[in-house]
């Protein structure tokens, strides 16, 4: 039955869009591929494609996955880490059991989060694929998620050892000012990338610091 057929369904317009992002949705490769390697969600691809890049897993044993609901990076992070000692993930919403994932129903910028990773051993990765619910409108979606990218790098002073990577979402509608400076003193290579696995109409980009000094 076609979305805007279903009983109760009566914004007929938005039922339209929906089927169309059903059909979309199935036929993306990204989604097949998912499927096929067993991922939550086409998601983890955006990950695989930075590390194919960036060799951001070369040496990792640790990672803290922030943003990670429905789980598919961290699933990434356990399969492709050699001899994981510890990955840890957090989410404001439930994310089912991943063996070998340590997982947290919370929000990442909460002082009892905080005081868990300020008192536990350093990371050799941080990912943020936080995404701040958005509101529509530019200037405000933007200042959100550069909060989100601040309170996300600020991690990067106590809980990232050195040597160690920093992958983050962010949206490109404004400018990374300041951050971009810290990020470029703190990192060897600081780097913008855009996976083929996300969307060519999001705006969403990920910054890439590697190696922090
Ligand atoms: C695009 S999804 C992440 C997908 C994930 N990387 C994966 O591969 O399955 C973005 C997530 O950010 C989470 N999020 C947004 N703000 C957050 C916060 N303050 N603390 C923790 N999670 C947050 C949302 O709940 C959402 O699940």
């Amino acid at each position: 039955m076609l979305i805007r057929d279903m009983p109760g369904v009566k914004n007929k317009s938005l039922s339209n869009r929906s089927t169309e992002w059903l059909r979309r949705h199935l036929k993306d490769p990204y989604v097949i591929q998912s499927q096929k390697d067993n991922y939550r969600s086409r998601a983890a691809y955006k990950l695989t494609e930075t590390n194919k890049k960036f060799k951001i897993f070369e040496n990792v044993k640790s990672a803290l996955d922030l943003g990670a609901a429905p789980g598919s990076w961290s699933e990434v992070l356990i399969k492709e880490l050699k001899s994981p000692t510890r990955i840890v993930a957090i989410d404001l919403l439930e994310i089912d059991p991943i063996p070998g994932v340590e997982i947290f129903k919370d929000d990442f910028t909460s002082q009892k989060f905080n005081d868990y990773v300020d008192n536990s051993e350093p990371f050799d990765l941080i990912v943020s694929d936080i995404s701040p619910n958005m509101t529509g409108h530019r200037q405000t979606d933007f200042l959100r998620s550069m909060e989100m990218l601040e309170e996300a790098f600020a991690l990067t002073d106590d809980c990232l050892n050195p040597g160690g990577h920093f992958v983050a979402k962010y949206f490109r509608r404004g400018d990374l000012g300041q951050l971009l400076n810290d990020a470029k003193k703190k990192f060897t290579k600081v780097s913008s990338f855009k996976p083929d696995a996300s969307r060519k109409n999001s705006s969403e980009i990920y910054l890439v610091c590697y190696k922090k000094k």
